[in-house]
């Protein structure tokens, strides 16, 4: 099964760029000298076939990282100015085990000056017919394709505004494939003056296309970055590899415990997405620690755990600083929707030695989920015995929770605010958006918010 990424804008190729490097490490890291050599030589072509075209164009083929032709991701790059893009090819040459395809990007020569108005409305439909060609060459070179993820940040122009147009095309064009976008949440002090216009026109639009919305937040994966990894002047890379970790983590092979099928965004979909009206996922991952401090380091099975599940309830980004006080209670005890953070679904992935034999009966607890979700297809678990990456040990919660509800509340009520005052609101009609774009876009986020706080 393959997945073509869409990079969008600046956030999605840095992002996307390395998403690759991390799959090839795992793939051809330390992770293999704790498996047998043939389960390892399964996981990389898995991992091949999953992120990489490895046919030349001559029908030469190639199967491993040490020959001297590199699998080229299968991935379409998209930007509206070329900086961001001969950057990330320039990256991905200096890694040595990877590369891109050249033909497949699209770019132009300026931005969208982080106006999705500009981005939906002017640059999307230019770039359509390019970018959709260029995605059916990568989507043919699949044999078997499972779908799309785009990699995009909300408060951008381009990929906000082209991503949500695009993705409207993907949505068009491929009406029966998986489409999943993972998006990066704005810093709450924000960078950019209109971040909060264009991500609540961005998740509107995402939310009536795309099958399932992945959800990153700057401001929590820069306190991983402080607090768990020490490092002491973030930089994108930083955070963006903290991304790109946990998203590997549920993305990398692994398979069902129910009926060995693998994490396929079709199998991922099925067990997280059972309703449309809720398609806001998240990551929380456990462990978060640098290569150097883990020599020094010992996890067990049972205390990632349930340090995981506490993350859940708690709705903590990371492990550390997690409140142990919020409990679970049963539904007719539950004072308000505050007291803990409920959940429709949630897939748990397990990567490590000696993860058949812990206990995940904490995660089925009835109480952690809405009632309309039948027990046994609320929570699911997918495994995989060979460590991930350079951690013995890894567990990762994919989650369709109430989780999101409070940064959108807070993004709608400043949007709305921005909008009542008609602050920049020019800029965005003379693009073609209307005022009712607005209105709609706002209706539709607040319908969402209602929705998963019923939950
Ligand atoms: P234009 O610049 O308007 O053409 O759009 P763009 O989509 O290229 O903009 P960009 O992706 O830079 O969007 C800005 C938002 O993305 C801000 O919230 C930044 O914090 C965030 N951002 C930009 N680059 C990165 C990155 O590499 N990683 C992460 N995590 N966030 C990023």
């Amino acid at each position: 099964m393959s997945l073509v990424t869409v990079q969008l804008g600046q956030c999605g190729n840095q992002i996307g760029g390395q998403l690759f490097n991390t799959v090839v490490e795992d793939a051809y890291g330390k992770g293999g000298l704790g498996c047998s050599k043939k389960e390892n030589t399964l996981y990389q072509d898995a991992v091949l076939e999953r992120f990489f075209n490895t046919e030349e164009p001559s029908g030469e083929t190639r199967v491993s990282c040490s020959q001297q032709v590199l699998p080229t991701a299968r991935a379409v790059m998209v930007d509206m100015e070329p900086k961001v893009i001969q950057q990330t090819i320039q990256e991905s040459k200096k890694s040595g085990k990877w590369r891109y395809c050249e033909k497949a990007q699209f770019c132009q020569k300026r931005g969208s000056g982080n106006n999705w108005a500009h981005g939906y409305g002017h640059h999307g439909p230019k770039a359509r017919d390019a970018v959709m060609d260029i995605v059916q060459r990568e989507v043919e070179k699949c044999d078997r394709f499972g779908g799309f993820l785009s990699l995009m940040s909300l408060a951008g122009g381009t990929g906000s505004g082209v991503g949500a147009y695009l993705t409207e095309c993907l949505r068009e064009e491929y009406p029966h494939s998986f489409l999943v976008n993972q998006i990066v949440w704005p810093y709450g002090t924000g960078e950019v003056i209109v971040q909060n216009f264009n991500a609540a026109l961005t998740l509107s639009h995402l939310y009536q296309s795309a099958d399932a919305i992945i959800v990153f937040e700057n401001d929590n994966l820069h306190k991983i970055c402080s607090q768990l990894l020490s490092i002491k002047n973030i930089s994108f890379q930083d955070i963006n590899s903290v991304i790109s970790q946990e998203l590997a983590s549920v993305l990398q092979p692994a398979a069902s415990v129910d009926n060995g099928r693998t994490n396929s965004p079709g199998e991922l979909l099925e067990r997280l997405v059972p309703d449309p009206q809720y398609k806001l996922l998240n990551v929380r991952t456990i462990p978060h620690t640098s290569e150097r401090a883990l020599a020094f380091s010992s996890f067990t099975w049972p205390g990632l755990l349930k340090h995981l599940r506490q993350m859940l309830i708690a709705n903590a980004g990371m492990e550390e600083g997690v409140d142990w006080q919020v409990k679970v209670h049963s539904r007719d005890r539950r004072l308000s929707s505050a007291d803990f953070t409920s959940s429709l679904a949630n897939v748990l992935f397990l990567r490590g030695k000696h993860c058949e034999s812990t206990d995940i009966s904490p995660f089925s607890d009835p109480r952690l989920y809405s009632s309309w979700v039948p027990r046994d297809a609320a929570f699911s678990v997918f495994r995989q015995q060979r460590p991930f990456h350079h951690y013995e040990k890894y567990a990762s919660l994919l989650s369709n929770s109430q989780a999101p509800v409070g940064p959108l509340d807070s993004l709608v009520g400043k949007a709305w605010n921005m909008f009542a005052s008609r602050a920049y609101v020019h800029q965005y009609l003379k693009y073609g958006i209307a005022e009712e774009d607005f209105l709609d876009s706002f209706a539709t986020l607040e319908q969402v918010i209602s929705n998963y706080s019923n939950l």
